[in-house]
C-alpha cells in the first residue's frame, strides 16, 4: 500500500526549475496530474508561505474544471496548544486557504490535534485508515527541517509531538504578530518515516533563504542533520525549485 524505503537508496529527486509566476503553475501541474487521474487521491499538505500560490492556481484550474472537490486532504503538522478554531493553527491555514477554496467539505480535512496527548498515533491510524497518502506536498525549512522535523530527527520517526528550533520560531513569528516568542515551543509533525510513506511526494522551494538548505537535500550528506536529505530514500519525489532556491545547487 505504501512505498517501501530501502536504506540503501540515494536517489537524486527530478528536478523541476520554474520561476515567478511559472512555479505555481509547473506545481500545479504535478498536482492536477494526480488528481485528475484519481479525484479522491488523498493530498498531503504543506502550510507555509511556498505552497500559497500553488493552491490558488489549483483553485483556478478548478474554476475551468478540475474535479478538487472529492479530494481528501492530510496536513503534516500543527502546533502544539492551538485550539483548531485559532486563526494562526495549521487547521484554520488548510480549511480556509485550501479546501474552502478547492470545495472539499471540512469532514475530509485531517491535521493532527495540537491538544490532545495521543494525537502522533491518533494521527498514524488515521493515515492508514485512509489508505496511505497518494501525493505529499512538504516545503523545506532554511534549516533542512520538513514538516516540522528538525535537524536530528530520524528516518525512522513517525507522527510525534517536537520541540521546535528557534530559527523556526523566528521565520514563522510573521504569523504570530512578528514576535519569535509568541510561536508555540512544540508542536505535533508527521514523522519522517510517515512523509516518505506516501506513494509519491513534492518537494516545494522558493527563495534565496532556502537555497543552502536545499543543495544540501539535493547534494549533501544524507543525515538527520538536513531531514530533507532522506527524501532521496525515496523513488518519486520531485523538486519545484525556483532560480533564488536552486541558487546554490551544481
Ligand atoms: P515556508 O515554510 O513555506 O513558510 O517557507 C516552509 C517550511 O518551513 O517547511
Amino acid at each position: 500500500m505504501t512505498a517501501a524505503v530501502r536504506e540503501d537508496l540515494d536517489l537524486a529527486p527530478a528536478l523541476v526549475r520554474a520561476s515567478g509566476e511559472q512555479f505555481a503553475r509547473a506545481a500545479a501541474d504535478l498536482l492536477e496530474r494526480v488528481i485528475a487521474g484519481k479525484p479522491d487521491a488523498v493530498l498531503g499538505v504543506a502550510t507555509g508561505d511556498t505552497p500559497v500560490p500553488v493552491y490558488a492556481e489549483l483553485a483556478r484550474r478548478r474554476t475551468l474544471g478540475l474535479r478538487t472537490d472529492l479530494l481528501t486532504l492530510v496536513a503534516l503538522d500543527e502546533y502544539v496548544g492551538l485550539d483548531p478554531a485559532d486563526a494562526r493553527s495549521y487547521q484554520h491555514y488548510v480549511r480556509e486557504e485550501i479546501a474552502a477554496p478547492l470545495g472539499i467539505p471540512f469532514g475530509n480535512v485531517h491535521v493532527p490535534s495540537g491538544l490532545s496527548e495521543t494525537a502522533g498515533d491518533d494521527y498514524e491510524r488515521l493515515i492508514l485508515s485512509l489508505g496511505g497518502v497518494d501525493l505529499q506536498v512538504v516545503g523545506i525549512g532554511r534549516n533542512g527541517h520538513i514538516g516540522f522535523n528538525e535537524p536530528g530527527a530520524e528516518v525512522t520517526s513517525r507522527t510525534r509531538r517536537v520541540e521546535l528550533a528557534e530559527s523556526t520560531r523566528r521565520a514563522n513569528a510573521g504569523f504570530f504578530g512578528g514576535d519569535p516568542e509568541a510561536v508555540p515551543t512544540h508542536a505535533v509533525t508527521q514523522g519522517i518515516a510517515t512523509i516518505l510513506s506516501a506513494r509519491e511526494i513534492v518537494l516545494l522551494a522558493r527563495g534565496a533563504g532556502k537555497a543552502e538548505a536545499v543543495a544540501a537535500a539535493v547534494h549533501g550528506e544524507i543525515s538527520s542533520a538536513v531531514p530533507a536529505s532522506f527524501l532521496r530514500r525515496h523513488a518519486q519525489v520531485t523538486a519545484v525549485i525556483d532560480d533564488d532556491a536552486g541558487g546554490m545547487l551544481a
